[in-house]
């Protein structure tokens, strides 16, 4: 339950107030007066503020405008006192209730006032540097097919797993299109209610309906001439659907609560980490929709199909660090192969969490193997994939710890240990080899060796690979 902040100088109908939204099992925090904007900046994580408006609304809400300037503001009307006309003081005046609160139009209201909040994250959002890094074969098609698409119009599709990039595919195919220099406008369609979807997208007008104090664009207006990024698309409702439909068909929308068309020049690209093509069989997924937005489909693939771009991509994170200001940090040998090792089901988003970490923990330092953290060590050494672990190790049923031993042949003369290690030795390398398809890099990572340290035992050993 989110928090709110109630001011009003009386305190028998503050009570009054409180009552309502302890009911509905909101914390709340009072203040009387202009010492509301001390108050909220204290308090902090406040999603909305209410203020009585007897009059003495002003001092309050300056001085909220000065301490949060981003919360959003509904003004309360005592029972009996004239609808307040919204002033400019410099706030965020989202609205306009009744008091006795009812709890409906105060539900409304709080949703008006997280979408306000989810809007003013992605505004204060630092825009990184959408740099697109990597150098394996399927990121390097992922290239080309923005670069193909970039300067058409052409609806695009970007589908993949979560973090594996959609965001920034989406950013560089408007950075590369003849847009580029309008705005690029995102919108969560998955984060804001149903409800409250179809005003954020096509705006309101005036008194569209409760709270709506002014007319508001929607992020389509937001977006004229430029580009929207739908984001979580397969999370639209079905009602929803049916009107972006028709918006994509026909070019034009209509504000809520106003019947004239404006036309719509966007450049639409969407995304989802979903399967559309089951929610079409499930029925939660309009075909025709999909058909519309699927002109041109770009399927993002997860970081486990293209362990190659992990070293780039640290670097590009690392980068990134720097640039904020925000420290440097180095990769060890063997942190980075155990990095490359671990299987990533958050994609590049748990990788930049990773690094971020490790960052704070060895400020301007190298990474080691133990600053890492234990799934990923443990990953390394095989553990996080079975069917590799299998292939390597089936030798090792005695249940003891450690390798098992070989039979071996004592006969008289015993043996030579040196040699018999050697062949041991070579025996494993093959079977890691045999096991990562002839993948070095991996081989050595399974041995727990350096690439160079294993291509030197093949060297030596003449051995091929598979
Ligand atoms: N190829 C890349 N080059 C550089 N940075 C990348 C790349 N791919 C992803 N990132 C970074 O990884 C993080 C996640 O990327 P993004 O937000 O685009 O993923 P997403 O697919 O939209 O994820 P979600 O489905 O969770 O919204 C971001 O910090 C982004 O900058
Ligand atoms: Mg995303």
């Amino acid at each position: 339950m989110v928090q709110v902040l109630v001011v009003d100088g009386d305190a028998e109908r503050r009570t009054g107030i409180e009552a309502v939204l302890q009911y509905l099992e909101h914390p709340v925090v009072h203040a009387e007066g202009a010492g509301a904007g001390e108050v909220a900046e204290r308090t902090g994580g406040l999603a909305l503020a209410l203020v009585t408006a007897d009059g003495s609304e002003e001092a309050p809400v300056r001085s909220l405008a000065e301490a949060a300037p981003d919360l959003p503001i509904f003004l309360l009307t005592p029972q009996g006192w004239p609808t307040p006309a919204p002033k400019d003081f410099g706030a965020e005046l989202l609205g306009v209730l009744d008091l006795p609160l009812r709890h409906n139009q105060f539900t409304a209201a709080l949703r008006q006032a997280l979408s306000h909040n989810a809007r003013s994250r992605e505004h204060g959002r630092r825009p990184h540097a959408q740099r697109l890094v990597g150098e394996s074969r399927p990121i390097q098609r992922v290239l080309d097919l923005i670069e193909q698409v970039a300067e058409t119009d052409a609806s695009v599709l970007i589908l993949g797993e979560s973090g594996t990039g959609k965001e920034v595919v989406a950013r560089s195919i408007h950075a590369r299109s003849s847009r580029r220099t309008r705005p690029f406008v995102p919108i969560n369609c998955g984060a804001i209610p149903s409800e409250l979807l179809e005003s954020e997208l096509f705006g309101h007008e005036k008194g569209a309906f409760t709270g709506a104090i002014s007319a508001r664009q929607g992020r389509f207006e937001l977006a004229q001439s430029g580009s929207i990024f739908l984001d979580e698309i397969g999370d639209m409702s079905m009602h929803m659907q049916v009107k972006l439909l028709r918006v994509l068909q026909e070019r034009t929308f209509e504000r809520v609560g106003s019947n004239k068309s404006l036309e719509a020049d966007v450049r639409v690209i969407a995304a989802t980490h979903r399967n559309l093509d089951a929610g079409i069989r499930e029925g939660t997924f309009r075909e025709d929709l999909f058909y519309r937005l699927n002109v041109f489909p770009i399927e993002v693939p997860p970081l486990r199909e293209r362990p190659g771009d992990i070293p780039v991509l640290i670097e590009e994170i690392i980068r990134r660090i720097e640039e904020e200001g925000r420290g440097s940090v180095r990769v060890s040998p063997a942190a980075m192969s155990c990095l490359s090792a671990y299987s990533w089901p958050g994609n590049v988003r748990e990788l930049a969490n990773v690094v971020e970490r490790v960052a704070i923990m060895c400020p301007y330092g190298e990474v080691q193997v133990e600053n890492l953290p234990k799934k990923i060590r443990e990953a390394a050494r095989g553990g996080d994939d079975p069917a590799l672990s299998d292939r390597i190790a089936p030798a090792s049923a005695n249940g003891e710890e450690g390798p098992s031993l070989p039979n071996v042949d004592w006969g008289d003369g015993g043996i030579d240990l040196k040699e018999h290690l050697t062949g041991v030795e070579q025996a494993l390398i093959r079977q890691a080899l045999g096991a990562t398809d002839g993948v070095v890099g991996r081989a050595a990572r399974l041995l727990g060796l350096r690439r160079t340290t294993l291509v030197e035992k093949l060297r030596r050993y003449e051995i091929e690979r598979p």
